[in-house]
């Protein structure tokens, strides 16, 4: 078990109450509401849904609210909407057209403040410019941005006229683009030339030519942000400035089908290339609407501060999606959180008095290892609400975050949800549930999450188990990109009938859930997620690589670090440069989240008879977990084969 998961442990009777004025006007202001609530929307699924639903403007309505059975659901057949227009024009039909939509600030500095109505009319240029450049609806849109206001008015252009967009993370390598864009059958990309991180230009335009050289496209249309140096492709590449600023700022939204594809989000699992998560209009929608309202138990005048990356889940469902739709302003930053200093978030929020902040706890346990000096120095009292997404939090961080950053006034939901659940599952509803460090507490309404063993038996009280949903929701995955067998087999081979995907969890005898991490071969560096696997092959493509295998291990600061285990080829020896030398490979070949902390060389990896890397052993071994302990001994390969003797070979 983990260092968070022992903490957990120990600190699990802690419990806090809602403060009483924040419990008063939240939308659900008491455990016994809840409880209701979430009884009447497991007893009447259909009903619960179709009230949620019946908020959001539609186009034509729907005919039958849910159909078919797991994994084959849909939501809302028959139903017509249109996702951009509920973020705009529906937000503006309500009287929000001069409320600020995008509050924006570079890592520069510059700002910007975009309302509602101006948003509507730049996704408006984006969708007309992206018809006049011959893009229809279902084309797929590949979406490589800084966190920049383009990135949400190009997402909600592409949703607005029925392109199903991919965005694919800046921090992502150019070999990553690439891959992305061939599996997805992308035709357009949208770029910049650069986005600003700690004082230096991403080069990101750069990354798309090189992912072009093996992943040809039609179109890219580049924003100019940096004003850095870029090269050019006539007829192929163009400039957002004149392409978009030169379009019509009308366009009727047209009626898309309910389950018309809105986006492609690729993850990692446990075995593979990444995978393209498939996510669906209307279910999509209503997820996101309902569980930010919920969640963040919304107030007209909020300015939210999710701080995600629009390259991930989080940022597709919080800082763009689920705002607006909730006619919430929605900040968005496009630096690091140390540039110039370790208080520029702090620095942020008292500037733009943003009342709800939404990280990871990767990012919380930064900000406690740079010093209370830092926030202590901003007024920091417009926050009401905080919010942590992504991994694990151990309670430490939990407990500093209440207390230096929210100043023990301010509740925590600890969100637990995944790119294929596609709005958050679990989660305290602020005002009704009270809070436990660790704990990411109880499901939303509409959720039926269960902790089961491999035959899909429930748990007792704080027994380990796997952690599924037993009944399909509106906004989960609808299939995998080009694979719909391996859909079936990775969510709903593991346990029959059940959503699975990969986290172990357990429920204590309140009834709150305790999300342990993953018991697969995924592994979570700083709330990204990655899979040994892809590391591997990375790692393998290298010509000096004979073998490898990758491990995750404990870390302090980002929860889990990556190890890898490397059998050079036959005459090359392993050294620090060679070690430097792969490290950088594999930022190459995925991008520097996937930069392994610690390699180590062996001339063989241990293996059980059949041939099976033993990556329990290395496990054990990467965290200093055996009897083997210090990990230098790995350089020694006959000491592996000794372990993995003692091993045997059940693995
Ligand atoms: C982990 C991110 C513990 C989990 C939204 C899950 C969490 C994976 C939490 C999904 C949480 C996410 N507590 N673990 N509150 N939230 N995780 O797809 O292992 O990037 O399976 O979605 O992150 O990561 P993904």
């Amino acid at each position: 078990m983990s260092e968070s998961g022992i903490e957990s442990v120990l600190t699990e009777n802690r419990s806090f109450e809602a403060p009483a004025a924040f419990a008063k006007a939240a939308r659900v202001k008491s455990l016994g509401e809840y409880e209701a609530l979430y009884r009447r929307a497991d007893e009447d699924p259909d009903g619960y849904w179709s009230e949620v639903a019946s908020e959001l403007h539609w186009h034509a309505p729907w005919s039958s609210l849910r159909s078919g059975v797991f994994p084959d659901c849909t939501w809302f057949d028959g139903g017509e909407t249109n996702l951009a227009f509920n973020c705009l024009d529906a937000q503006i039909a309500k009287g929000l057209g001069d409320k600020t939509a995008i509050l924006f600030e570079g890592e520069p500095g510059d700002q910007q403040s975009i309302s509602f109505s101006e948003l509507r009319a730049k996704v408006c240029q984006c969708a007309n410019a992206l018809l006049d450049l011959g893009v229809a609806k279902g084309d797929r849109v590949a979406i490589y941005m800084p966190m920049i206001p383009e990135a949400a008015i190009a997402m909600l252009a592409c949703a607005r006229i029925g392109a199903v967009h991919s965005v694919v993370f800046g921090g992502f390598s150019a070999g990553a683009l690439a891959d992305r864009i061939l599996d997805a059958g992308i035709e357009t990309v949208i770029t910049a030339d650069g986005g600003w991180r700690r004082g230096s230009v991403l080069e990101l335009k750069k990354n798309v030519d090189d992912a072009l050289v093996t992943a040809p496209v039609k179109r890219v249309l580049v924003v100019k942000r940096c004003a850095n140096p870029v090269s050019w492709q006539e007829g192929r590449d163009h400039w957002w400035h004149d392409r978009v600023d030169a379009a019509s700022s009308e366009h009727q939204a047209p009626a898309l089908e309910a389950e018309h594809p809105l986006f492609i989000l690729y993850t990692s699992g446990t075995t593979g290339k990444p995978k393209g998560i498939v996510h669906t209009t209307g279910g999509y929608m209503v997820g996101a609407y309902q569980s930010t309202k919920l969640v963040f138990d919304l107030k007209d005048d909020d300015i939210f501060w999710c701080t995600a990356d629009v390259g991930w889940i989080t940022g597709h469902s919080y800082v763009v999606y689920g705002a607006l739709l909730n006619g919430t302003t929605t900040l968005v930053y496009e630096g690091a959180p140390n540039h110039p200093q370790p208080d520029r978030f702090w620095e942020l929020i008292a500037k733009h008095k943003a009342t709800i902040l939404y990280t990871a706890p990767t990012a919380i346990r930064a900000f406690m290892r740079w010093g209370d000096e830092w926030p202590n120095k901003h007024d920091l009292s417009s926050l009401r609400l905080l919010g942590t997404v992504g991994e694990p939090i151990n309670p430490s961080a939990w407990m500093w975050y209440r207390e230096v950053i929210g100043g023990e006034r301010c509740p925590i939901v600890d969100t637990w949800w995944q790119t294929e659940t596609g709005s958050i599952m679990l989660s305290p509803l602020p005002g009704a549930i009270a809070t436990k460090p660790g704990s990411c507490t109880r499901p939303l309404p509409g959720v039926s999450a269960k902790i089961v063993d491999k035959q899909g038996v429930e748990c007792a009280a704080n027994v380990g188990g796997f952690l599924v949903i037993d009944k399909p929701w509106p906004s989960m995955l609808r299939t995998i990109n080009g694979d719909h067998d391996r859909f079936v087999q990775t969510y709903f081979g593991e346990i029959e009938g059940k959503y699975f995907a990969g986290d172990g969890a357990r429920r204590d005898p309140d009834g709150y859930f305790w999300v342990m991490g993953r018991v697969d071969d995924v592994i979570n560096v700083s709330g990204h997620r990655l899979s040994t696997m892809e590391v591997e092959s990375a790692l393998v493509s290298h010509p000096k690589v004979a073998e490898a295998a990758v491990v995750a291990k404990p870390d302090e600061l980002k929860g889990q670090a990556i190890v890898a285990f490397v059998t050079p080829m036959k005459g090359e020896k392993g050294s620090s440069a060679l070690s430097a030398e792969l490290r950088q490979h594999v930022v190459t070949q995925i991008g520097a989240l996937a930069r392994p902390e610690e390699i180590h060389f062996a001339d063989a990896l241990p293996k059980t008879r059949s041939g099976k890397i033993m990556r329990r052993l290395l496990r054990d071994l990467a965290s200093g977990n055996t009897t083997a302990g210090d990990v230098s001994t790995l350089e020694d390969a006959s000491i592996l084969t000794t372990l993995a003797a003692q091993y045997g070979d059940e693995e």
